[in-house]
Parts: structure tokens; C-alpha cells; sequence
């Protein structure tokens, strides 16, 4: 029985003001419209380092925001790119260049005003093969079905069983060493929101909560390595591996995604 203590880790969410919610859907816009920003830039033969730069200068001077990840814990650029057998964390550098067939995945968190926006979506590299598509594309699929369940009285628990169920029955298999989480003021905060589960289980969903929903999702073996640079984060296998993230509160009746792009309806 010892182990079951560590089973009730007390989760301290915070449920955020209408307010709160006004500056959330301020940053979220901003990192969307990042994403939009980059788009013409992701084309072959940039690096990532080029990429980071771009996405930082944008943030800082035409947002007057700030690059949540630069500095960290340590990460030293302004956004993760995360190409092919890269799960996440990947870090933006000169030498890598973007080839085509390649997909990669940009993670762009900007603060405003206190408040953290956190979005990611998956680029294509030129000509893509049809396997890496379907896994990009069944991995935004995972994401959408989570989202349409987001709504009070819904729980964690009915997020993680629909992306897994999303997956695997795409056989696919879902990161489990990283997860969805809280945000507002602070970048990870609780709840922690597993991409997999069981339905009915978990915490319930409450008017005012904010978070996350980021599946990975590998078209091998869930297993990850951490690479020695202590960030970059592979498949264990070396397969292919995808990610699609929003941030989003939980409204009277449903949900509000704050970081939703132009061409998204919710
Ligand atoms: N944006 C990532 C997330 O979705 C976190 C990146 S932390 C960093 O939670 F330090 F790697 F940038
Ligand atoms: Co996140
Ligand atoms: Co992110």
C-alpha cells in the first residue's frame, strides 16, 4: 500500500476570472498569429536556427511580448522546432536545415501581459510522403476530437481516452513521458492532461479552467530518449513523430480556444 499515496498528488488549479480569460485570449491570438507568420518561411534549405530568429524577433518587436521558452529552465532559443523522429523540445540551430520530405513541428509560447499563450502545429516540407501526412494529419484529428469534449462536468480522463483511442486505432502509439497541462500566469501549472486514459476517470472539467492539449503521437513505439544536449527529445526507434497543440479555457458551456488560426472554427 505504500505506493498508493503517490497516487493522489494534490492537483492546485486555479480557475481564472472573465478577466483573466480577456488576457489569455490576448496571448493566444499572438502565438497563433506567430505560427501564421512563419508559415512562408518553413520551406527548404532554412535552418532552424533562421526560423527562431524570425519567430523572436516578431514576438519581441512587432508583439511586444515575450518568448516564454528562451531561458527556460535553461532552454536557450524562443521557440522548440521539432523535426521528424524529434517528439518535442527540439532546439532551433544553425546547422540543421530543413530538407524536403521533412516535417517539423514549431512550438511557440509568447507571455503578454502576464499571461501565457502556448500553440504548436506541424509544417511540410516540400513533398512529404503519404505515411508522414497521415500521421500528422490523424495526430490533428486527436487534438479536435479532445477539444469537442472539453465543457464543465466533462473529465481529464475522456480527453485522454479519445486521442488514445485516435491512435491506436490508427496503429499508432501515444507519448506518455509528456503531457498537457495548466497555464495562465504560469507556463506549466496543474492540471497535468495525459493524452491517453480512461473515460469517466480524472479530474472534472470547471467554467474558468485553462490548460492545454498537446498530443504527441509516434508512428512506432511510445518510447522516447532524451537526447545529451538534456532538451531534444527522439523516439526511441527512431520513427516518425508528430504534435499539435492549443490552449484553451473552459466556458459555461464548453470551450473557448485562444490559440485557434484563422482557417480553425471550435
Ligand atoms: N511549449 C512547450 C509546451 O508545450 C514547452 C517548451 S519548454 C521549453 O509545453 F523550455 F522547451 F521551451
Ligand atoms: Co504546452
Ligand atoms: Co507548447
Amino acid at each position: 500500500m505504500a505506493g498508493l499515496l503517490t497516487l493522489y498528488r494534490r492537483m492546485a488549479v486555479s480557475l481564472k476570472t472573465p478577466e483573466e480569460f480577456d488576457k489569455m485570449r490576448v496571448a493566444g491570438k499572438l502565438a497563433s498569429e506567430v505560427l501564421e507568420m512563419i508559415d512562408p518561411h518553413v520551406v527548404a534549405g532554412i535552418s532552424t536556427g533562421e526560423l527562431d530568429r524570425i519567430c523572436h524577433q516578431y514576438i519581441v518587436e512587432q508583439q511586444q511580448a515575450i518568448p516564454a521558452p528562451l531561458n527556460y529552465r535553461g532552454f536557450p532559443k524562443s521557440v522548440c522546432t521539432s523535426i521528424n523522429q524529434v517528439v518535442c523540445h527540439g532546439i532551433p540551430d544553425d546547422k540543421r536545415k530543413l530538407k524536403n520530405g521533412d516535417i517539423i513541428n514549431i512550438d511557440v509560447t509568447v507571455i503578454k501581459e502576464g499571461y501565457h499563450g502556448d500553440t504548436s502545429k506541424m509544417f511540410l516540407v516540400g513533398d512529404v510522403p503519404n505515411h508522414a501526412r497521415r500521421l500528422v494529419d490523424i495526430t490533428q484529428e486527436c487534438l479536435y476530437r479532445a477539444i469537442e469534449l472539453v465543457r464543465p462536468g466533462a473529465r481529464l480522463g475522456d480527453i485522454g481516452e479519445v486521442i488514445q483511442k485516435h491512435a491506436e486505432g490508427n496503429y499508432y502509439s501515444i507519448v506518455r513521458d509528456y503531457c498537457g497541462h495548466g497555464i495562465g500566469k504560469v507556463f506549466h501549472e496543474d492540471p497535468q492532461v495525459l493524452h491517453y486514459g480512461r473515460a469517466g476517470t480524472g479530474m472534472e472539467l470547471q467554467e474558468g479552467m485553462c490548460f492545454t492539449i498537446e498530443p504527441m503521437v509516434n508512428a512506432g513505439t511510445f518510447k522516447t530518449k532524451l537526447k545529451p544536449d538534456g532538451w531534444t527529445v527522439v523516439t526511441k526507434d527512431g520513427r516518425l513523430s508528430a504534435q499539435w497543440e492549443h490552449t484553451m479555457g473552459v466556458t459555461a458551456d464548453g470551450v473557448e480556444v485562444f490559440t485557434a488560426r484563422p482557417e480553425e472554427s471550435f
